[in-house]
């Protein structure tokens, strides 16, 4: 393959390396004398290669898994520190996240007791202890149980139980990281983050250390972070950004990522490229071209074409763009590899953790 970024096959997904690292190391100053850490979100990106270069920055606790295929990744590729900020209730992937657990720090988030038994049992049997968070529902409607006495509750519940250890909440604000306006994005991320430390109150008073708490998206950290009793922050986008997060949160973060295509037909008022929906997620909205903010990309329907309207643009067939998806985490996993560049070089190329375990 050539090293040159404009000889590379397309559609390709490629970092730009330099800004992907002014981005790491802003997040790391944000923790820079704060008791809270980093735990990057391994979703955002899945590259090993690049939550190695996201820990040794500094400021992380470890990484943050969404998936057992996903920290069965961080594990095999030598991390060490790994939460599963999510619910593994099916019973194989118990008994792999049990044998996971010999091999890394792991913790994952319940919000049921009968899972809480179910890992508990499998724990003993290995003679481990597996840490669990409880997910509270802090305003998301997605997994967790109510704030304050169905979480002291649970705790009560898990702390009879043998091979299972309550260490704390998991509270993510995923509600509030999509607010446009930044003063009522924090305030809904601050009074939403306000009920888990609230809860760990109540935990504490009922005997029940709450070490941790961790939640926090790129769009919220700053405000949640400052919280004396937030622990830990689950950040995942900011390494790569797309358009939609950088609307929102401006200067924080810089965009890394975005979709190398050609285009392929012109005519007088649009262009067409030779990357569609298979190659650069949309869900929160069309890709926008870098460098061209005239050009407008109005539907988005193709797997492989995306149609511009751009009156008066001087584009030929064959020239490369730089498309900016809506959704990072969506797009870096359409794609196997991610080529990383430095000015117009390719530095290197990080596989996507994805695909069925092959091993165990
Ligand atoms: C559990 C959890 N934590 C944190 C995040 C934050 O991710 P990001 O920084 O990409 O918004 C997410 C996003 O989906 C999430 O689901």
């Amino acid at each position: 393959m050539s090293p040159y970024l404009y000889d590379l096959l397309t559609p390709a997904l490629i970092l730009d390396w330099p800004i992907a690292q002014q981005n790491i190391e802003r997040a790391a100053s944000f923790v820079e004398n704060k008791q809270v850490r980093l735990r990057p979100h391994f979703k955002n990106h899945k590259r090993v290669a690049l939550a190695h270069k996201q820990l040794a920055a500094g400021g992380c606790a470890g990484m943050t898994a969404a998936t057992i295929f996903e920290a069965i990744a961080l594990v095999d590729g030598g991390i060490e520190d790994i939460l599963i900020a999510n619910q593994v209730v099916n019973a194989t992937s118990i008994n792999l996240l049990i044998e996971l657990a010999k091999r890394a720090n792991l913790r994952v988030a319940i919000d049921n007791i009968e899972n809480a038994k179910a890992m508990a049992e499998v724990a003993k049997i290995h003679g481990l202890e597996i840490g669990v968070l409880i997910e509270v529902d802090i305003g998301m409607g997605r997994c967790g149980i109510a704030p304050g006495e169905a979480v002291v509750n649970l705790a009560k519940q898990i702390s009879l139980l043998e091979g299972i250890r309550f260490d704390g909440l998991q509270a993510y604000e995923g509600h509030a990281v999509g607010i446009l306006d930044t003063d009522e994005r924090e305030s809904v991320a601050i009074s939403s983050m306000q009920k888990a430390i609230n809860t760990k109150k109540q935990l504490e008073i009922a005997g029940h250390e709450c070490r941790i708490i961790s939640g926090a998206g790129t769009g919220s950290f700053r405000a949640t972070g400052k919280l004396e009793d937030v622990s830990e922050l689950q950040i995942g986008s900011y390494v790569t950004m797309d358009w939609s997060y950088k609307e929102r949160i401006g200067d924080q973060f810089d965009v890394a990522l975005t979709v190398l295509a050609n285009v392929i037909s012109v005519s007088e008022n649009n262009l067409v490229l030779n990357a569609g929906c298979k190659s650069i997620g949309h869900e929160m909205g069309p890709p926008k071209l870098r460098d061209y903010p005239l050009a407008e990309i109005p539907t988005f329907g193709s797997e492989e074409h995306t149609t511009v309207n751009f009156p008066g643009h001087k584009f030929k067939v064959g020239d490369f763009i730089h498309m900016i998806p809506s959704h990072c985490c969506m797009t870096c996993s359409l794609h196997q590899d991610m080529l990383v560049f430095e000015g117009e070089r390719i530095i290197d190329i990080w596989p996507a953790a994805i695909g069925y375990p092959r091993k165990n």
